[in-house]
């Protein structure tokens, strides 16, 4: 739906709107131009991971556009094809590394960024605080409770500092409605409506790729929806309590007709509406293909492999400790991509709607309607902006831009990114058991009302 078409229909139907309201909201976070560091005081950086989110987001627009600030000093992956693809790319001379030890004892940053595959988050991000680095990781922070525990557990033995990558908070539509919630717009806040929808092309990718096993990703509830419990908690601005879930495996997997290893080596590539012909990117045949020799990874995995053992279609309720209910879904098929969500609460109702994926569809702004019980409606338009909603270059300023401040507290620590996991960690196991679960039974972290 795009957004004029999407607010003519509204208008007609309503016939009630006010005027509305068009902000900018990226000049208002980008402040005065920082000063220079000296380049003995620069942040020394490593990574480990170093695949399209290390590389790119990480990697190439760190060193393009930070490198007044920071400093690459060593990269690590277990593929060292890919590592190399990594440091061309980023166009630096540091070492390279497949023995992290190594790495870390050799090249003593203050931070490591972890970019790896989610499952192996924890590893990295407990050793990189032993071996004496503040770590900044990619979301999820890591996948199940046990992993958690002990990053909480090496944070504070180590004294160390664990900085979580929700982009998410960073765009600013999402910064708006975090500030009208605050604001008191609708007054207490009840209930929220929050629904995802993946598409059939990004959406079917996490069916491809390593994210298709729990193992690895924690499932969709840990790898993706663990973005969105990050939002909730930030914008409810309380501790979540109690999950209780249903999902299951409708669409992708065994419910395929046919299927192959991978789109290469299938038989089906006419009557599949799935099949990628990957030599047709040249970034996924460099960073990718011609580095399966090492390791045997394939980006354009059959989408239905019998070995996927994740879920396509999720719901939960979650209960929060200051009283708020959360419904929430996610779906991985959807003909678009995007989310509707509502707040609802004691003096109206927030209700804001993004298109992400189908550029067809897209506009130059999106939207957030705020209706007054008994009273008014507003709209504030929020101009579109590229990366993640304009996140992805908000988060780099926060991260790597020393002295910029945090009015919308949009930075995440480890107990942030704790309870955005532990939110997807006990919808995954309430789905296995058919109980509600209790997020204060999970880790050593007790839900506040209000949050710390
Ligand atoms: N915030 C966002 O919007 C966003 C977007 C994309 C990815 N991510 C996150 O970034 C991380 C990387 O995702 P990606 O898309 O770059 O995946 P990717 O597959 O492109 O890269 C993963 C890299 O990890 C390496 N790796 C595999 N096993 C490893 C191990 N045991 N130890 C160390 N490294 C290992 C691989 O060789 C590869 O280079 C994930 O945690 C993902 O959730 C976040």
């Amino acid at each position: 739906m795009s957004n004029t078409f999407n607010r003519r229909n509204f208008l007609a139907a309503s016939g009630a709107a006010m005027g509305a309201i068009m902000l900018n909201p990226l000049s208002t976070l980008s402040g005065k131009e920082p000063e220079k560091v000296p380049s003995n005081k620069k942040l020394r950086l490593a990574m480990v991971g170093t695949g399209h989110r290390g590389a790119g987001m990480f990697g190439e627009k760190v060193t393009k556009g930070y490198s007044d600030y920071v400093t690459f000093v060593g990269l690590c992956d277990p593929n060292p094809g890919r590592l190399e693809y990594a440091k061309k790319r980023m166009g630096i001379e540091c070492p390279v590394y497949t023995d992290f030890d190594k790495m870390m004892t050799e090249t003593k940053p203050d931070t490591l960024i972890v970019t790896t595959v989610d499952g192996f988050h924890h590893q990295y991000i407990v050793r990189g605080m032993e071996l004496g680095a503040n770590i900044i990781s990619e979301k999820p922070m890591t996948i199940d409770e046990q992993k958690c525990q002990a990053i909480i557990d090496a944070e504070q033995r180590t004294g160390k500092k664990v900085t979580v990558s929700f982009n998410y908070r960073y765009s600013p539509h999402r910064r708006v409605i975090w500030e009208q919630l605050r604001k008191g717009a609708i007054g207490k806040i009840t209930s929220v409506d929050f629904h995802w929808y993946l598409d059939t092309r990004h959406g079917a990718d996490y069916f491809r790729r390593w994210h298709r096993r729990r193992e690895f990703s924690g499932s969709l509830w840990l790898h993706k929806a663990s973005h969105h419990f990050d939002l909730l908690n930030w914008w409810i601005d309380s501790d979540p309590v109690e999950v209780f879930a249903y999902a299951n495996l409708d669409f992708y997997g065994k419910n395929g007709a046919f299927r192959a290893e991978n789109c290469r080596t299938c038989a089906h590539t006419q009557e599949c509406n799935f099949y990628m012909d990957i030599s047709k990117s040249k970034y996924y045949m460099d960073l990718y293909v011609a580095n399966e020799k090492y390791d045997g990874y394939l980006r354009d995995g059959c989408v239905f492999k019998e070995d996927i053992d994740i879920f396509d279609k999720m719901g939960a309720g979650i209960k929060y400790a200051n009283g708020v209910q959360v419904s929430y879904s996610l779906t991985g098929y959807s003909p678009y991509e995007g989310y509707r969500i509502a707040f609802n609460g004691a003096e109206g109702r927030i209700d804001a709607w993004i298109q992400e994926s189908n550029p067809t569809y897209l506009g130059e702004y999106d939207e957030i309607m705020i209706s007054h019980n008994f009273g008014k409606r507003e709209f504030i338009r929020v101009p579109q902006s590229e990366g993640h909603g304009g996140g992805d270059t908000l988060l780099l300023n926060s991260l790597f831009i020393p002295g910029t401040k945090d009015p919308y507290r949009q930075s995440a620590g480890a107990r942030d990114g704790a309870l955005s996991i532990l939110v997807g960690t006990a919808a995954r196991i309430s789905c296995d058991t058919g109980n509600p679960i209790k997020i204060g039974a999970l880790t050593s972290i007790k839900p506040q009302a209000q949050k710390m």
